[in-house]
């Protein structure tokens, strides 16, 4: 969906648009630490933004910001060209904003249908007592193998609590979940840094989907190599400044580890 005009200006194709979501002059604090300082970005629809960086460059905390957990200092987001006030998470769920943040936050006792629908509950009979009405679980569990047939994740058993999936599978939980109620943007934080190649090769593939699924998807890593063969863009930030972007390919690969790991090598 991207076309080069030449090293680093990367533009969308024709007619798409302003992007999904923008980020322009992005700046947060946390005391003394200036964790992000005039960051831009910006994603379109049915691609996969990598966001680059060493450990402590600002990337958690930008996608936190764009989720609503923190708030900016300053700097504005903007969804399909529309400046958008985002200050809490259930704001960004709102505007189709769906977040899978670097710890997981899945309940392990729970089977994936509890998890897809943990805090969005398919309630029983609106006319009971909110006290007594029930969970349809039946529903929950056929939506949720609906919605993991679709992205191909395949679970032996859905009904097995999450506790006892693989790392692999968990993450493609966590995923799908945000797949599910995401209608714009899907973030993904650190996806593949507890996997071993082969499961992260999944979780890659799994990714790779939804930009087919046609979200605006935005993936973080600390390791180019996680993401290059799946991302159309990456935005490389250190120290809390954003300082490159580039379209990866293998031939510029060590270029920007480079940016990422700062210095002249
Ligand atoms: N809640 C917080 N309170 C104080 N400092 C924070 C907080 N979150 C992040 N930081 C600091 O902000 C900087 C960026 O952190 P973070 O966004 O987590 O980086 P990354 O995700 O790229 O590893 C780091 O210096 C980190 O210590
Ligand atoms: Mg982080």
């Amino acid at each position: 969906m991207t076309e080069t005009t030449g090293p680093g200006v990367i533009r969308p194709a024709a007619g798409t648009g302003p992007p999904a979501l923008a980020v322009r002059g992005a700046t947060k604090r946390f005391g003394a630490v200036l964790a992000l300082d005039a960051v831009d970005l910006e994603i379109w629809r049915g691609q996969i933004l990598a966001l680059l960086g060493d450990n402590g460059a600002g990337k958690s905390t930008l996608i936190k910001c764009i989720s609503g957990v923190h708030r900016l200092d300053e700097g504005v987001i903007e969804m399909d060209g529309e400046p958008r006030a985002i200050h809490s998470p259930a704001q960004a769920r709102a505007l189709g904003i769906e977040t899978v943040y670097q710890d997981l936050a899945l309940f392990d006792n729970l089977a994936p249908a509890e998890n897809f629908y943990a805090g969005r509950e398919l309630a029983g009979p609106s006319w009971l007592p909110a006290g007594l009405r029930f969970l349809d679980r039946k529903a929950m569990t056929a939506e949720t193998g609906k919605l993991l047939d679709r992205l191909e994740v395949g679970l032996p058993n859905l009904s097995n609590q999450v506790g006892l999936l693989s790392g692999g599978q968990r993450q493609a939980v966590a995923v799908a979940r945000a797949a599910a109620f995401a209608s714009n943007v899907v973030i993904l934080d650190e996806p593949t840094a507890a996997l071993g190649v082969r499961e992260s090769r999944r979780v890659l593939d799994l990714i790779a989907r939804l930009r087919e699924a046609n979200y605006a998807v935005i993936v973080i890593s600390h390791a180019l190599d996680h993401v290059i063969d799946i991302a159309d863009r990456a935005v490389v930030l250190r120290r809390g400044r954003k300082v490159g972007e580039e379209i990866p390919t293998r031939e510029n690969q060590q270029r920007i580890v480079s940016l990422i790991v700062g210095g002249e090598g």
